[in-house]
């Protein structure tokens, strides 16, 4: 299998727009496998493969509740309510920071399974708010992005702690 790690806020790959992918081949399934993995063992709900140092357009999602298992490839929001809602997100890439994140309650998510075919997934709650958190990472973008001012004030210490520059 191959073997992936974990990257961090700081690192410049977390912020580059990640590559769409013509074909789902036996590579992007391998990859799709150690994301699974690496999401596992992360004790992650949903990773993205820029955090696993990949440029391309993979999202694994795993909920924890029944049937809220996915792999998508090129996974695009198509609908998203005009209702949103609060929730306190984290991110594997940002370990021990949270904060309170708007997002729609419900979207629609279009991509291909591992199978290369489209489907089309109906997202609520938990699961909408992953989807979103996830496909966000595709195009370098953080839940810390998404922050009001007063939720960014309070996390900053914390941030700046992972982009502090290291000193000689
Ligand atoms: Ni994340």
């Amino acid at each position: 299998m191959k073997k992936l790690r974990l990257r961090y806020l700081g690192d410049p790959i977390l912020r580059k727009k990640a590559r769409k992918l013509d074909k789902v081949t036996p590579s992007v399934r391998e990859t799709v496998e150690a994301m699974w993995d690496l999401m596992e063992k992360s004790k992650g709900i949903g990773l993205a493969a820029p955090q696993a140092g990949l440029s391309q357009r993979i999202i694994v999602v795993d909920t924890r509740e029944d049937g809220e298992q996915y792999a998508l490839i090129n996974p695009e929001i198509v609908w998203a309510s005009d209702v949103c809602s609060p929730l306190s997100e984290g991110c594997l890439s940002i370990p021990g920071v949270e904060a309170e994140v708007i997002r729609p309650s419900h979207v629609r998510v279009k991509g291909s399974n591992i199978q290369g075919k489209e489907i089309e997934i109906e997202a609520k709650d938990l699961l909408a708010k992953v989807m979103q958190h996830e496909i966000d990472h595709l195009n370098g973008v953080l839940f810390i992005d998404r922050l009001e001012d007063r939720e960014k004030e309070k996390i900053q210490p914390e941030l700046d702690r992972f982009e502090a520059p290291v000193s000689a």
